[in-house]
């Protein structure tokens, strides 16, 4: 059976699948804190919203406000969509801030995080006080998870997410990781058998070097559609997350490459004199 999918609109992980974004799978996005990753969901759901699904977003590692925040950053519009019911956010995280809380018609907000059966429960009850077709269930981020359950506990809850939202429902589920430690690395290699697809983003590492911040995403899994697997870099620009232009970044590496040479003559200069005043 052919698998349903559709293009994100954003044009690297669009480059990395030719085939689409499985409708109906489970993904879920690895990679260092800071790399992207819930831009790329947002961006991911605002592009949903924007062509008539609605969407689910599970925060747990930030306030509604924030999520609002980093959406009009962008310059998109959550509060329609907020207000129309076409996005829920289920807030899992703003219990912290006590009577500081802001609450917001339609996000529905949980007095502590003990029981994650009742997320998942209110997901399903989310999903019928939407009028538009579900089209994707985010969760940001699975670390939340992992300071409060063992191993097992947290991958038997993805189990359920998947049955639930992808089986089930037939809504695509993306769920975010930042793996900066060796559990979390465990985690994310056991997730990526357990889930349809897998993609890791990270800064790439020579660059990083050098001073030039160039993100990359990897396709690493991606079941029943084709995927070019190999590290595609990105930049976040204010309209979100887009491809890089390849002529600015031989520029800018033209130009580091000047700068050492600079500092190297330099420094064999300084050497130079040292030798002298030596002789
Ligand atoms: N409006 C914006 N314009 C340009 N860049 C932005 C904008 N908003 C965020 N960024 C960039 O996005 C990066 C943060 O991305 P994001 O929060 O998605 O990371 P993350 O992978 O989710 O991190 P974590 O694992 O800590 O949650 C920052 O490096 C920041 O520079
Ligand atoms: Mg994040």
């Amino acid at each position: 059976m052919k698998i349903k999918s559709f293009k994100t609109g954003i044009p690297p992980l669009d480059y990395a699948l030719p085939g689409g974004f499985p409708l109906g799978g489970a993904v879920v996005i690895a990679g260092e804190p800071g790399s992207g990753k819930s831009v790329m969901v947002s961006n991911l759901s605002w592009n949903v919203l924007r062509s008539g699904g609605s969407v689910i977003y599970v925060n747990l590692d930030d306030s509604p406000d924030a999520i609002i925040e980093l959406f009009t950053s962008f310059g998109w519009e959550p509060l329609k969509y907020i207000e129309s019911r076409d996005f829920k956010i289920i807030d899992c995280f703003s219990f912290r801030l006590g009577r500081l809380r802001k609450s917001y018609p339609g996000v529905i907000a949980y007095e502590r995080l003990d029981d994650m059966d009742a997320v998942i429960h209110d997901i399903y009850e989310a999903v019928s006080g939407i009028d538009k077709e579900l089209k994707l269930v985010v969760i940001d981020s699975l670390n939340e998870l992992m300071f409060r359950y063992e191993m097992g506990r947290v991958l038997e809850i993805v189990k359920t997410l998947r049955a639930l939202i992808s089986k089930g429902l037939g809504a695509s589920l993306i769920m975010t990781l930042h793996t900066s430690t060796e559990a979390l690395g465990e985690l994310a290699a056991h997730l990526e058998y357990l889930v349809d697809g897998f993609a890791v983003t990270r800064v790439e590492p020579n660059m990083r070097e050098m001073g030039i911040p160039l993100k990359q995403l990897m396709v690493r899994k991606m079941r029943g559609l084709p995927t070019n697997s190999f590290w595609i870099p990105y930049v976040i620009t204010d309209e979100g997350i887009t491809s890089v232009d390849t002529t600015k970044l031989a520029l800018l590496l033209k130009q580091k490459l000047k700068e050492a040479q600079a500092f190297k003559v330099s420094l064999q200069g300084l050497q130079g004199e040292g030798k002298d005043r030596n002789q």
